[in-house]
């Protein structure tokens, strides 16, 4: 492995993207550009990252942030939990570390949200500490490089994988070490589709390149299937406002906002007899179709309505009624209800 550092270095010196994060890598820029590198590509993240710091441009910012501002700064990358982490450490930050960003890796590991991943990159790219920072294009390369066909998921195989990179990390250039697997990963040995390996700087030794079956690696084991769940989501509409929930605060999409949903799909009776339990008088019923949301372990299948109501139920009138605008400014509403939010957005609304 100790003969990969020379030629991967060289590549890297030549071959790095330009990235934003990269300008003035500080742990606080390299720690809110790798969270939220870990759910979302390098082209997307490149808005999110700019809006995000030109708002919450330092830790004791973000410590101080109010939690629907927050929320509203992530509207649209999801797993939400991770910007409440991202807060929760920031305070931990302020309080414990007095403002000053821990800078060893076993002090970065215990803040909210950091993992030995996180960790390891804060560690190398903003203080030039020679820990790696092992994702899954390490993964992927490494078990190219050996013909590794070890399943990646399991914890002791990562480990193990893990030890090897360790041993290898070079001590003073640790921070370009670990990004040049970034880039070789998303330019070269790539995640989907045929690999580059004519431009590789490591194909010589390679040994899936060698054998010709580089896809061939990682070995995934099969997916569990995920669970298929019907919903009905309502868009109560009464004097241009429209009906807002906030979620649970455990779960998915927990603390969020979101447009009364129900499980399964109710035909246009069922809804009516539901409405009338309400005590709601409805003016006109839209039948706004189907929609699609896929997260990790769940599929939502949905159906909207939305509903024009004539007078306000009592049991709703404490609730909170927003306006399109509003749910632009104030309300993050995730993108799983996406299709129906634009349906009602200024110019949509038919
Ligand atoms: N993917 C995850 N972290 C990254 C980084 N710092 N630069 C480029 N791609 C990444």
């Amino acid at each position: 492995m100790k003969r990969i550092v020379g030629p991967l270095l060289q590549w890297y010196e030549t071959n790095a993207r330009t990235l934003p994060w990269r300008q003035d890598p500080t742990p606080y820029h390299v720690w809110i550009s790798e969270i939220m590198l870990q759910q979302t590509r390098v082209e997307a993240v490149k808005e999110y990252y700019r809006r995000f710091l030109d708002r919450l441009p330092t830790v004791e910012a973000l410590a101080q942030a109010d939690e629907d501002q927050l929320m509203k700064l992530w509207q649209g990358l999801g797993y939400y939990n991770r910007a409440r982490n991202l807060q929760k450490a920031a305070r931990m930050i302020q309080e414990e570390y007095q403002g000053h960003f821990p800078r060893e890796y076993e002090e970065l590991l215990k803040l909210p949200g950091i993992g030995e991943y996180t960790a390891g990159a804060i560690a190398s790219m903003a203080f030039g500490k020679p820990v790696p920072a092992v994702d899954g294009n390490v993964y992927r390369i490494y078990t190219r490089l050996k013909a590794d066909a070890s399943d990646i998921t399991r914890g002791p195989v990562r480990q193990r994988i893990r030890q090897e990179i360790q041993e290898i990390v070079p001590e003073k250039e640790a921070g370009a070490f670990n990004q040049a697997w970034m880039d070789l990963g998303a330019l070269v040995c790539l995640p989907n589709g045929a690999p580059h390996c004519s431009s590789c700087p490591l194909a010589s030794c390679c040994r899936a390149a060698c054998q010709g079956n580089p896809q061939a690696y990682p070995v995934k084991p099969a997916k569990k299937e995920r669970r298929q769940e019907e919903r009905t989501v309502l868009l109560l509409e009464y004097q241009g406002k429209y009906l807002l929930q906030k979620r649970p605060d455990q779960g998915l999409l927990a603390g969020l906002w979101e447009f009364p949903s129900q499980e399964g799909r109710l035909g246009l009776g069922q809804l009516q007899d539901m409405l009338s339990e309400w005590d709601a008088q409805e003016d006109e019923i839209e039948l706004l179709g189907k929609g699609k949301h896929v997260f990790s372990h769940v599929e939502w299948h949905m159906l909207g309505y939305l509903i024009h109501l004539r007078k306000l139920p009592d049991a709703l009138r404490e609730e909170t009624w927003s306006t399109p605008e509003e749910m632009q400014e104030i309300y993050s509403i995730p993108s799983a209800f996406r299709r129906y939010y634009q349906k009602i957005q200024p110019g949509k609304l038919q």
